[in-house]
């Protein structure tokens, strides 16, 4: 009676059974030990494996050469919560790859990779964001001025052991939940956009407690 929607429901039918059947293959380099988990670190991958699970919570990633992560990914993987990619070669990012609606990300390690540059709108409205990893990428010497925008979640920042010689305040000013901020180990010029900066973290200290452990800031 209604062709177009019988033809329809087939076709969801069959693409639900392939994606059921895609949720339990484990890419051939990587340990999956649990449905949620995928586990490629540090086998010599010079781009991403895959196709992983397509419910995959957990993505490890870490100490490899991945230069590229396709601009879709995210919207692919929309269950993924944790993403570890520290130690790859990463030079840049598509826009829009970190920016996905509904991401349900809330831990990004992107330390130890080969970025220059966060610009402003990276990660969108990634309101589910907690911690993220930025540090020891030599060359990050550009921080947009709404790079963090939309991070209202967030609460650990890693900036450390980059190539920043500015920051401007603006960029922090979105960070409504940041209790850990670290930025040291970078080629601070003395100018007066790093004497705001000085003073935001002065007057924001409240904000950002040294007492309890889990809080701290570091500058030098
Ligand atoms: C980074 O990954 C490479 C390749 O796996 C590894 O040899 C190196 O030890 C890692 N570096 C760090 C600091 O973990
Ligand atoms: C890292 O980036 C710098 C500056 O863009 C470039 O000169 C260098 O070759 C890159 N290194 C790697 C390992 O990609």
């Amino acid at each position: 009676m209604y062709p177009c929607i019988t033809r329809l429901q087939t076709i969801l039918a069959l693409l639900y059974s392939t994606m059921l059947s895609r949720g339990h293959t484990c890419p051939s380099r990587c340990l999956c030990p649990d449905h949620h988990t995928v586990d490629c670190s540090g086998r010599a991958l010079t781009h991403l494996p895959g196709p992983f699970p397509l419910n995959v919570r957990r993505l490890l990633l870490a100490n490899n050469w991945i230069s590229w992560i396709p601009s879709d990914f995210l919207l692919l993987y929309s269950d993924l919560v944790y993403l570890d990619l520290r130690n790859n070669s990463l030079s840049q990012l598509e826009p829009g790859t970190l920016s996905t609606p509904f991401s349900r990300l809330v831990f990004l390690d992107l330390g130890g990779n080969n970025l220059t540059e966060i610009p402003s709108g990276s990660f969108g409205e990634s309101r589910s964001l907690i911690k993220l990893r930025l540090g020891d990428n030599p060359y990050l010497s550009a921080v947009g001025p709404r790079a963090f925008q939309g991070l209202s979640s967030l609460r650990e920042l890693g900036l450390e052991r980059n190539g920043l010689s500015d920051l401007d305040v603006g960029a922090l000013e979105p960070l409504a939940s940041l209790r850990t901020l670290r930025l040291e180990g970078n080629p601070w010029a003395c100018s007066c956009r790093f004497a705001k900066l000085f003073a935001w973290l002065t007057e924001h200290r409240d904000k950002l407690p040294t007492g309890e452990e889990d809080s701290h800031v570091t500058v030098m």
